[in-house]
């Protein structure tokens, strides 16, 4: 099957997670403050969804408690791992070990933002109450899109303030709320579906 030259981005949003090192890998939703969704979001870019899209066109932001963001590009190592794989490698790098995939930046969210936009990705939000996602995609240069994805809670009311002030486009995936990581995984299967049709 052909390859997509489409560039994807995630930035998925967790006030809640801290900026540190200091987690149990055996308790990772309650010492982690729900880490195991950031590593299932991890899963869904690099290990589960992309067929077309190539995964080294697909980069992952993990935005934690508004302070710092940790960039995941693809590596061969994370096929098959799990989450408590992902966890030790978030681990290592919030202790300050080098990882190549994966940078750690002193970025608050809007800085994350504004990254993805100077590099020329449109930003949307993903919201149950947006645009349907195939109207935004069909329309969309369907080269470089970036993604904004809540956690568990959804987005905090600061967030949803710097998403209107930014003039966030909001797209959807139907009425149902899903868990940020199918939500991952759909976009990248309903972008491979429209890019064959
Ligand atoms: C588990 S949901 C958050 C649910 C939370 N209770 C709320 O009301 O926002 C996690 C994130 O996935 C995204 N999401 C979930 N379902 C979606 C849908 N149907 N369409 C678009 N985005 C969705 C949103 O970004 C949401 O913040």
């Amino acid at each position: 099957m052909a390859s997509s030259t489409a560039s994807f981005s995630f930035i998925h949003v967790f006030p809640r997670i801290p900026a540190k090192p200091k987690f149990h890998l055996k308790d990772l939703p309650g010492s982690g403050k729900r880490i195991d969704i950031l590593c299932r979001g991890l899963a869904a870019c690099f290990d589960w969804a992309p067929e077309l899209i190539s995964r080294t066109n697909i980069e992952y932001y993990a935005v934690l408690s508004d302070k710092i963001t940790m960039k995941f590009t693809y590596s061969p190592e994370c096929i098959g791992k799990g989450e408590t794989w992902w966890a030790s490698v978030i681990q290592r790098v919030l202790s300050g070990v080098n990882v190549d995939f994966c940078g750690k930046m002193d970025w608050n969210l809007e800085t994350t933002m504004k990254s993805t936009t100077q590099d020329n990705f449109d930003l949307y939000v993903l919201d149950e109450k947006g645009t349907p996602i195939d109207t935004v995609l069909q329309h969309s240069n369907l080269s470089q899109n970036s993604f904004m994805v809540g956690d568990h809670r959804g987005f905090e009311l600061d967030t949803r303030e710097l998403l209107r002030d930014m003039n966030v486009q909001q797209v959807s995936l139907g009425e149902t709320s899903y868990l940020g990581s199918h939500c991952i995984a759909q976009v990248i299967s309903n972008y491979e579906r429209i890019s064959k049709s």
